[in-house]
């Protein structure tokens, strides 16, 4: 892997905590009222772990072995299991109009069955809250250079779209 698509990776790891939707143009979050002190701790903590971990698996999967095979989306979950572990928010992939490249990627609960649906009419995100569980889905944009794995016998170079699933406990709300 060269340097250039290491920086993407890098940018995009950086993009899934601070601006999970950050690929689509109709959600404007530069609008969104600015955080309390402590709100603002959060969400650095978050990434500050998500950039530190993503740069460590970078350094180990991509950059030492020149012929690594690694697999990028394989490679960020130790950084979810790190998110899950110090932040108890929970971060994992699902697949939405494309079969699962791993089959532990298909949508699972109700909340990602739902959410895949919605990714897959071009919706940027879909959440709901649940249980004292917030539950965020945000779209993965698959170019048509990740198709030729993820839809090795496809007959349009159209976009397909993934999800990125990342759900955390909140307050109930009164
Ligand atoms: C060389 C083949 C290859 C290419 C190219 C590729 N992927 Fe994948 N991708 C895989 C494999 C294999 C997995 C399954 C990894 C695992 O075992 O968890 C995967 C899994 C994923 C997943 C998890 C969902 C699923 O279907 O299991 C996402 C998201 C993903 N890739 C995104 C991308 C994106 C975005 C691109 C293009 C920028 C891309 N991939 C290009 C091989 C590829």
């Amino acid at each position: 892997m060269n340097r250039f698509r290491i920086i993407s990776l890098a940018v995009l790891a950086v993009t899934f905590v601070a601006l999970p939707t950050s690929f689509a143009e109709d959600v404007d979050t530069t609008k969104a009222t600015p955080p309390s002190v402590a709100e603002a701790r959060v969400r650095a903590r978050l990434l500050h772990e998500m950039v530190h971990g993503a740069l460590q698996v970078m350094h180990r999967d991509f950059f030492d072995e020149e012929e690594s095979h690694a697999i990028p989306s394989r490679s960020l979950e130790d950084v979810f299991v790190e998110l899950q572990r110090g932040h108890r928010v929970s971060v994992r992939w699902i697949s939405v109009n494309t079969n699962a490249m791993n089959v532990d990627n298909e949508p699972q609960s109700l909340f990602e069955k739902a959410a895949a649906k919605q990714l897959a009419q071009g919706k940027p995100e879909h959440d709901a809250v649940d249980q004292g569980r917030y539950q965020y889905a945000g779209a993965i944009r698959l170019s048509s250079r990740c198709l030729k794995c993820h839809v090795p016998n496809r007959t349009s170079t159209d976009s397909r779209t993934a999800g990125l699933i990342i759900s955390m406990p909140v307050a109930e709300e009164k």
